[in-house]
């Protein structure tokens, strides 16, 4: 089920995605978030930053496990999401270190590294979890043809997300890693709560795909519908084909 809150600018947006996740850290003692990368969520983790900082909102009882990672760069590379989170969130906030998780892409064993970040979630159940969309209607790495009942797998990247994600290595497809490991549409549908978050007209197409399309694996996102507590938050251009 879903719930469509439609906002006029990118901060609205990231405040209203603030607000929810909030309501998470407040109404639990151990909250789980399920956290993601790209430029989407930026603004609700600098809100989360400045909340932290003025009011003290603690992380230290918050695990976390991250969507996704790249295959083909190491952890220290700028662009790995590893840094990217680092950088974005969890330098800037009171979380443990033991307490996040992303995905180990730098690995001769990436078919063990999917099987452990599975193990590691064993037990949790994420609470909250954060979610972008793809213009060709993926989550996390979950591009077009992955199965609804995925669980963590390897992932070719389309040429539509490499040249999306071009633009964080100098505007150069070559750079940009061909694969990654993240998290299936099976993992992701057993998180308690979910917030998508979307924004400009590049995301209309995926959006509308995701909230009035058919259930089908060609727009991966369209599994949501499935889902019984989905906040969607998007601004006008996102919702333009609406
Ligand atoms: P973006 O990526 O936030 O950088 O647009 C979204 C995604 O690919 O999930």
């Amino acid at each position: 089920m879903f719930k469509i809150i439609i906002k006029d600018n990118y901060d609205e947006v990231s405040f209203e995605a603030f607000k929810v996740m909030q309501e998470t850290l407040t109404s639990k003692t151990n909250p789980v978030l399920g956290l993601a990368t790209g430029s989407t969520p930026v603004g609700l983790y600098k809100n989360m930053i400045q909340d932290h900082k003025a009011q003290g909102t603690s992380y230290k009882n918050v695990l976390t496990w991250n969507l996704d990672e790249y295959i083909g760069i190491p952890r220290s590379h700028e662009q790995s999401y590893y840094t990217f989170m680092h950088e974005n969130l969890f330098d800037h906030i009171d979380i443990p270190e033991e307490n996040v998780h992303v995905p180990l892409g730098e690995t001769d064993d990436v078919a063990k590294s999917c099987v452990d970040y599975e193990k590691s979630m064993e037990g949790h159940t994420v609470d909250l979890q954060v979610l972008g969309i793809g213009s060709d209607g993926h989550i996390a790495f979950n591009e077009p043809g992955t199965p609804f009942d995925s669980l963590t797998h390897v992932m070719d990247l389309t040429e539509q997300t490499r040249q999306d994600n071009a633009r964080f290595f100098d505007g150069d497809i070559d750079q940009v890693p061909t694969c990654a490991i993240t998290m299936g549409l099976g993992t992701i549908m057993r998180s308690k709560k979910i917030v998508v978050i979307a924004t400009g007209a590049n995301k209309a197409d995926a959006v509308h795909g995701m909230l009035k399309g058919e259930l089908t694996t060609d727009c991966p996102a369209s599994i949501l519908q499935k889902h019984d507590d989905v906040v969607v938050i998007l601004d006008k251009e996102a919702a333009s084909k609406l």
